[in-house]
């Protein structure tokens, strides 16, 4: 029935309300107090959590064993934040969307991308990046680059790098297909993979895993 209709069924009636009228009155009534409820509520769960910038807000990173103090916007990536309020240089910033490796990092002895992290979610856990293993004697890892001249441009290297580092800690004794998987998630645009797998291979052997599988290409 039309609206027109219904309207004249009101007239007719003496302006009663008519039996649809009364019904969608009452969805609408309901639909919009139950909205109103909806946001109620989420206004009263926000009240309870502390807002946290839009501007600066301080915070502390673990970052190679020893406390930082910084501020930044809470928007502020992890990898920005060392790089450009730490100067921890070491991670690169290439893609800057989670796919290069270039600015991979340790985070609780997992290897994450830094440019994937905030920084502000980053608190209270161990930070561990490529200066962290490049004071005093050189890492393993960073000797076996050297040896098999796993490098071209070294932009992606310090990723690399620990990238490994991560992996040799979760798998001592890889097989070389394991190696190549492994560091699956990272990129070397100058094509050095065959260097750094073998590379990968020979800190396993000097890190005390046993490497099985061979180094071959
Ligand atoms: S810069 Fe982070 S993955 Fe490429
Ligand atoms: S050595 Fe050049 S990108 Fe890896």
């Amino acid at each position: 029935m039309s609206s027109k209709q219904d309207d004249d069924i009101r007239t007719k009636s003496g302006g009663r309300f008519s039996r649809r009228g009364f019904v969608k009155g009452v969805s609408l009534s309901t639909g919009v107090l139950g909205a109103a409820g909806v946001l109620e509520e989420e206004a009263q769960a926000q009240s309870k959590v502390a807002v946290q910038g839009p501007g600066l807000t301080p915070i502390q990173l673990d970052i190679n064993n020893r406390p930082h103090q910084v501020s930044v916007e809470p928007r502020a990536t992890l990898l920005d934040t060392l790089r450009n309020k730490l100067d921890l240089t070491g991670a690169k910033r290439v893609c800057d969307r989670g796919t290069c490796g270039a600015c991979t990092v340790l985070m609780n002895g997992k290897v994450i991308y830094a440019c994937t992290v905030l920084a502000i979610d980053a608190q209270g856990k161990k930070i561990e990046t490529i200066e962290g293993i490049s004071q005093g004697k050189p890492h393993p890892v960073s000797v076996a680059w050297v040896n098999n001249d796993a490098q071209q441009c070294g932009y992606c290297t310090p990723g690399f790098v620990m990238a490994a580092k991560g992996f040799l800690e979760r798998n001592p004794n890889p097989t070389y297909e394991q190696v190549k998987r492994g560091l699956g998630g990272n990129l070397c645009r100058c094509g050095t993979y065959v260097g750094i797998r073998k590379a990968v291979l020979e800190a396993a052997k000097t890190m005390g895993g046993k490497v099985t599988g061979g180094g071959n290409a």
